[in-house]
């Protein structure tokens, strides 16, 4: 923050003033969650804690960081969970904003803005974006086929059309992707498409739309790529291979009632695509927040002078959109910064399996607040976060972290060092006279590991980063131990007294290198040892704690949690997994009918036949008009096949016919006869057919 640098200038020592002039300013943002659903753990591992713990730290040594948020409030995801609920999309951004600005603010999760793109600035900006590019003749104006459902009188998008995947023939596949075997699919590749709205299958209309040439940035973006350093492996590599299949034209429109409208006179009932003003949004939340602060132009600082360094927090599904879509508009546009790296974490699975919010199987952020703390989280995801690959997060995991690292670990060092200079000190930290090697190895390790622990988050290797802060808490107990101070308090107060002035050393440290993480525990030690004001990273050294003046025992850091509390956890999950599973999986197919009675069958007359001719009905699009050889006549039989059967597909096909239905008019035309079908789980009709000859009796 501005105000927040000028003061670290100020005060600081020499060392830090000249690091301070050097260093640049920080832009850092993180993804935009979607407000249709709450928050739970699987997205705080992605884009939310490591931001945050990125930012905190960097906070610490000094520099500008403005931290950046909000909610999407746009596309799909959210007209769908309005439509679910029979509420307006208004009604569910409104609710989910609310929610999750709260529970991030919970978790400490300490953005400086989070805004929404349903404000007008957020529209505002968009248009002038598009606009901008619209004029420069960047976008390219294309008309094509896409899927409209008559009744709802709207164009699909693909999230609202299903059907049967191609590839594993799961029969609720979606437009966009087949939940059941994660194969990625068009609209088009579905068998037997349906509407989500109506259930019926849509028609394919002609609609217009702006589409920016991804192609035309190509070289300059795997250039621009190029110079870019410090990047993750998977993050560099996926946007290779999106460049190496060659970029092409992606549609920044939609047909919808719901988003940023297009801001041109022939675009009625067209909006920006989600993920054209979606990252827009890092830009308007940071004027908001500008003009908030009383200095409306300082958002340039941030987005225009290339003395910032944007880094973009994201999870690996939103690589694309930000290292590839995002910079091609900023770049059209021309006045923007373009991000300096673009830190996105793989995936968090629980207990062993995929997280899915439709299932249940998911931790919900303000659920886990009724019975834990933020920082035992923030912890234990911090400690095993899926930085380079997918992990994974298990309640007794977490126990585990808790209980056995920070209680009995950093927890443990704390309180047994507060309570021996509490219990034989007086509560006044001693001095240090004639440090033996023991006592100076131990104080030399407080600066290195500071030195380690900042290069490592300044790489974002934040695992890595956790795991060496609690070794200095794991050195402060093994120091502790070895120097045995409840023998030398008896014998040797001198030497007990150095004992304790380290260990206090290495408690301050630990309250400044665990803050990133650790923000209320910290706070907490640092109430308890007297250290007050602002906090900086280069405190973290061996003389941070003044000889003579006076901590307090305080209150135990971190209680252990018993297996009770997580056990609960551990139910309750598989609870709501098993409701879900029973509410979503309808049977694959029907219950049987009510028994009968052999004379109600023996009075159907089923022969065998095949079909001889065939053509559709005109004006319906289910039926066949069928010509149907069955040994003793040749019978017309009107058939509402037609949606799964082509005309030209099904002469000589072999069937089974029940030959005594009364004859029936069917769009005026009499049907006599009706053909057995078998209906599978995936709702095709499949024909029954024999090998024995047209006339043959089926008994
Ligand atoms: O994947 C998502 O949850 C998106 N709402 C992320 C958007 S990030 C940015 F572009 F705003
Ligand atoms: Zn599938």
């Amino acid at each position: 923050m501005l105000w927040f640098g000028l003061i670290a200038v100020v005060f600081l020592p020499v060392k830090f003033v000249f690091c301070k002039i050097m260093s640049k300013r920080i832009l850092v943002t993180s993804a935009l969650p979607y407000a249709n659903g709450p928050i739970h753990l699987g997205h705080l591992a992605g884009a939310y804690l490591p931001a945050d713990l990125y930012v905190r730290y960097k906070r610490l040594t000094g520099q500008e960081v403005l931290f950046i948020c909000g909610s999407d409030e746009h596309g799909v995801p959210i007209t769908i969970a309005a439509d679910k609920e029979g509420v307006s999309p208004q009604v569910i951004v409104d609710r989910y904003h609310t929610m999750n600005k709260k529970v991030f603010e919970e978790f400490g999760i300490s953005f400086d803005y989070f805004g929404r793109t349903s404000s007008a600035i957020h529209r505002e900006v968009s248009q002038e974006i598009f606009l901008n590019l619209h004029k420069k003749g960047i976008f390219r104006q294309k008309r094509d086929q896409q899927f409209f459902d008559a009744g709802a009188n709207m164009f699909l998008a693909d999230r609202y059309i299903k059907g049967t995947c191609p590839v594993c023939g799961y029969a609720e596949a979606y437009g966009d992707q087949c939940e059941k075997c994660g194969t990625s699919l068009s609209p088009s590749e579905l068998i037997n498409p349906v509407s989500t709205l109506s259930g019926e299958p849509p028609e394919l209309r002609e609609t217009e739309h702006w589409y920016i040439p991804l192609g035309d940035f190509q070289d300059k973006i795997s250039a621009w790529l190029d110079t870019r350093t410090g990047w993750k492996p998977n993050v560099m590599g996926q946007c290779k291979s999106w460049l190496n299949a060659g970029l092409g034209d992606r549609a920044v429109t939609r047909d919808l009632s719901w988003g940023v409208p297009v801001p041109l006179e022939d675009a009625a009932g067209k909006v920006l695509y989600v993920w054209f003003d979606a990252p827009i949004g890092y830009i308007s939340a940071t004027k908001e927040w500008a003009a908030q602060t009383g200095n409306p132009e300082d958002w340039k600082l941030y987005w225009m002078d290339e003395e910032t360094d944007l880094i973009h927090f994201i999870g690996k599904d939103n690589i694309v959109f930000h290292c590839i879509m995002f910079p091609a508009t900023l770049m059209a546009h021309g006045d923007y910064v373009l991000p300096v790296n673009v830190p996105a974490n793989e995936f968090l699975n629980l207990e062993g399996r995929k997280l899915s919010t439709s299932r249940g199987w998911a931790v919900w952020l303000h659920e886990y607040l009724q019975d834990f703390q933020s920082d035992h989280l923030r912890y234990a995801l911090g400690a095993t976060m899926p930085e380079t690959k997918d992990s994974d997060f298990s309640w007794k995991d977490f126990q585990a972290r808790v209980n056995n690292e920070l209680a009995d670990i950093f927890g443990n060092f704390i309180f047994r060092t507060l309570s021996f200079t509490t219990n034989y000190f007086d509560g006044h930290i001693p001095g240090l006279v004639n440090p033996s090697a023991e006592d100076q190895a131990m104080l030399d390790e407080i600066a290195q590991t500071r030195d380690q622990v900042a290069g490592l988050y300044d790489t974002f290797h934040f695992r890595e980063a956790l795991a060496q802060t609690m070794n200095l808490a794991r050195s402060g107990n093994r120091y502790f131990t070895s120097m045995e101070p409840w023998h030398s308090r008896k014998s040797n107060m001198e030497k007990c007294g150095n004992t304790l002035h380290v260990c206090l050393q290495v408690a301050g440290a630990l309250s400044v290198l665990f803050e990133p993480v650790l923000p209320s525990a910290c706070k907490k030690l640092r109430s308890d040892l007297g250290i007050n004001g602002l906090v900086f990273w280069s405190m973290a050294e061996a003389d941070l704690m003044k000889s003579g003046s006076s901590i307090n025992a305080g209150e135990i850091l971190f209680r252990k949690l018993d297996d009770e509390l997580i056990d609960k956890q551990i139910k309750k999950l598989l609870m709501t997994d098993q409701a879900a599973a029973a509410q979503t999986e309808t049977p694959a197919y029907p219950a049987l009918a009510p028994s009968i009675d052999f004379s109600s069958f023996a009075g159907l007359d089923i022969r065998a036949g095949r079909i001889l001719k065939a053509a559709p009905v005109k004006g319906s699009k289910k039926l066949l008009d069928l010509k149907v050889d069955i040994g003793v006549e040749i019978r017309r039989i009107i058939s509402g096949i037609a949606g799964y059967h082509k005309a030209e597909d099904v002469v000589g096909q072999k069937v089974c016919v029940v030959a005594n239905l009364m004859p029936k008019k069917i769009m005026g035309i009499e049907s006599n006869g009706m053909i057995l079908m078998a209906e599978s789980a995936d709702k095709v009709l499949h024909f029954v057919s024999t090998d024995a000859e047209p006339g043959s009796t089926v008994t």
